[in-house]
């Protein structure tokens, strides 16, 4: 057996997602043979990848049956969050990062951002969560941060802010800076200048993906953040009724729009149905039915995913303690979420 040999046929094993064999997408590291030992190291793409158990099976079966019958392969998985920015521009530790948009307000978006952002950390990445709803940021509630405040860091004789930290990922908002009682009130440079500062004046460190909620509607503010940050993709929140749909549409065409193109990872439908506890057969479609799926094949959009009106998702919100960390069905609908998104980020990252 030579590393060739093994190679030529680990060249048979195609990542599903990816659609492209696992030697052509780098991830066959460290091969060494001894004899009729052969280990080497597969490094995946996305954290706790679905695919995984496939993969390795599939590996071994190809080093038996067209490299040696008797080898004894060891195989290590492990995986490495890819990335496409440029590690010129801001953020170079940051990897990924994934804005959280609707074109209506009210549908989710912070709630889904929060929940996201956790369910990657849950998934064993390093993710932070930024808070771009500077006239309204709401993740200090949701995460129940509300009397905190951030630290300055002198770095290189200039000051930098150090995010919080909870539930293992790292947080920052404009409202751990101003009084939640007093009204933001922001003009356009000075919201140009704000925003600047707080993606670039911030040491996140290294992360697998930053989440970034941001404010409702379609405008300046939106084109701003997105291009302060370089954001890598867009997942866009629709609740299923008519009004939601149509300002959903105008933000896809936003983001969209030429000299602005951002990718759009894709739609989540939130609040898609009702089932009362009492009666968990029935679904009753308050806001209408599949909006977002409907969404999502007219732009020919990957559908990440609906989750359903639950009583724990709002309260949860209001308490400080986000669905996604518990085990009920609001928590799988949220950690499908995840996942899914994980997957959008490779998949767009592998080409
Ligand atoms: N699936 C759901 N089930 C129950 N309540 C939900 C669900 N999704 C969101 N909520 C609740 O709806 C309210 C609005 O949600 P959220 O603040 O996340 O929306 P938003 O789009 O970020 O709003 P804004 O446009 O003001 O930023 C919150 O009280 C939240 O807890
Ligand atoms: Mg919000």
């Amino acid at each position: 057996m030579t590393e060739k040999d093994i190679l030529k046929a680990l060249m048979n094993v195609e990542d599903p997602d990816l659609k492209k064999d696992i030697v052509t997408l780098g991830m066959v590291r460290n091969i060494e043979i001894e004899g009729k030992k052969v280990s080497f190291t597969i490094v995946l793409t996305t954290p706790a990848c679905p695919m995984k158990e496939m993969i390795h099976r599939a590996s071994e079966n190809a080093v038996k049956f067209l490299v040696d019958k008797e080898a004894e392969v060891n195989i290590t998985m492990s995986s490495e969050v890819t990335s496409l920015r440029d590690k010129n521009n801001v953020l170079p530790g940051v990897k990924n990062i994934i804005a959280v948009a609707s074109g209506k307000g009210g549908v989710g978006k912070s709630t889904i951002a929060v929940n996201l952002a956790l369910g990657l950390a849950q998934l064993g990445a390093k993710v932070g969560l930024l808070d771009g709803d500077i006239y309204g940021p709401s993740i200090p509630l949701m995460l129940g941060m509300e009397e905190e405040k951030p630290l300055l860091e002198d770095f290189e004789g200039k000051n930098y802010m150090i995010p919080l930290e909870k539930f293992g990922i790292k947080i920052l908002s404009v409202g751990f800076l101003v009084d939640k009682m007093q009204p933001v009130v922001w003009r356009g440079p000075m919201v140009s200048n704000a925003i600047r500062q707080f993606v670039n004046d911030v040491r996140w460190g290294e992360l697998d993906y930053l989440i970034l909620d941001l404010p409702p509607g379609t405008g300046d503010v939106h084109i701003t953040i997105a291009q302060a940050a370089n954001i890598s993709g867009v997942v866009m929140v629709t609740t299923p009724q008519e009004v939601s749909l149509n300002d959903c549409r105008k933000a896809i065409g936003m983001f969209a729009m030429q000299g602005i193109n951002i990718p759009l990872l894709g739609v989540v439908e939130n609040m898609a149905y009702f089932i009362p506890a009492e009666l968990p057969e029935n679904k009753y479609y308050i806001f209408g039915k599949d909006g977002g799926k409907k969404i999502a094949e007219e732009f020919k959009l990957p559908f990440l995913g609906e989750v359903p009106i639950y009583q724990s998702i709002q309260e949860g919100g209001d308490a400080g303690n986000p669905v996604v960390l518990g085990t009920g069905p609001d928590a799988i609908a949220l950690q499908q979420i995840a996942q899914n998104v994980a997957q959008q980020i490779a998949m767009m990252n592998a080409g």
